[in-house]
């Protein structure tokens, strides 16, 4: 057996995510903010996406946080320490562009923080000023927050309940400080209508607002068309042209029916991962 992608450390740190540091020392080389690995629990299984969120060179280790929504993230969620993942491939997609940009604004939603997370520590890195807005549905599925304070000169939270934080969206905040007037790039990962919403905010002041965007995908290297987006009314693919792209430029109403067109099928696969899991 392949010992390469043993869990070296699992914690849960929201309902229904965890946190799984992961040998995988190839991948933790060379990873930059922005990229991605393709996973596979077992030899049988699927492969899906997740953001390296942290790497540690030295150690030979990446961080990826997952959130239990379907078949495989929800037989990630009850790994432990010990166990192996039969495969890590990465890191893959374009690094999200950093440069000196001034005032930034991040703006992440439940666990695109994740996503969010090592693009703040890289601006701030470059010498911006940054300003992270961490959304939720509540104050439950708020993660990440101590990180987030750590990578950031501030940290806005809001939640749809007003349990933690202001009581409003993302977009609310978002649009306060757009009228203080000190904002020169916006970053966004999260739910696909909350990253509409944040195109939609930035769209009339032309600040350039970045989206790191979540289609389905399959190989991970430009082979399949699975993850195709439209983006200025052309095809790109996200595994390899992105996952970042212009937000002003995406076509979130195709981005959103295509990552729902196997539901019925995901479904049945999640039920049986589930009676799996269970027996
Ligand atoms: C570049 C990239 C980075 C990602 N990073 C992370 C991450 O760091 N942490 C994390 O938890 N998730 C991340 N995702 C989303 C993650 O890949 C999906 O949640 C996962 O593929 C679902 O697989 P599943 O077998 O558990 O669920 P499935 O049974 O395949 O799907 C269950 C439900 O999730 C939806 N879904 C499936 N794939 C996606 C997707 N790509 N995006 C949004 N919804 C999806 C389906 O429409 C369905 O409603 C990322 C996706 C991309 C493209
Ligand atoms: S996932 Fe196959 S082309 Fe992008």
């Amino acid at each position: 057996m392949d010992r390469r992608f043993a869990i070296c450390g699992a914690s849960t740190i929201g309902p229904d995510i965890v946190r799984l540091v992961v040998e995988a020392p190839r991948v933790a080389a060379h990873a930059q903010p922005g990229q991605f690995v393709i996973v596979r629990v077992n030899d049988h299984g699927e492969r899906i996406p997740l953001t390296i969120c942290d790497s540690d060179p030295e150690a030979g280790t990446i961080t990826l946080v997952v959130q239990a929504v379907g078949s495989t993230t929800t037989q990630l969620n009850v790994m432990t320490i010990g166990e192996h993942l039969a495969d890590v491939l990465g890191p893959l997609g374009t690094p999200t562009g950093i440069d000196r940009f001034g005032a930034c604004v991040v703006v992440a939603g439940g666990v695109g923080t994740a996503i969010v997370l090592p693009v703040a520590r890289a601006l701030t890195r470059a010498g911006n000023r940054v300003t992270a807005i961490v959304g939720a549905r509540n104050e439950d599925h708020l993660i990440l927050l101590n990180e987030m304070r750590d990578a950031t000169n501030e940290v806005i939270i809001t939640t749809d309940d007003g349990s933690a934080g202001r009581h409003g969206l993302v977009t609310d905040a978002l649009g306060t400080l757009l009228a203080e007037g000190d904002v020169d790039y916006v970053f966004t990962a999260g739910p696909i209508p909350m990253m509409q919403a944040v195109a939609g905010t930035t769209r009339d002041k032309r600040i350039l607002t970045v989206a790191s965007l979540n289609p389905l995908m399959v190989d991970g290297t430009g082979m399949c068309g699975g993850c195709r987006v439209t983006v200025g009314g052309e095809s790109k693919f996200a595994c390899i042209d992105g996952p970042d792209f212009d937000a002003h430029a995406v076509d979130f109403i195709t981005l959103s029916k295509r990552n729902t067109a196997y539901l019925e099928f995901e479904s049945c696969r999640f039920d049986e991962a589930t009676e799996a899991i269970d027996a």
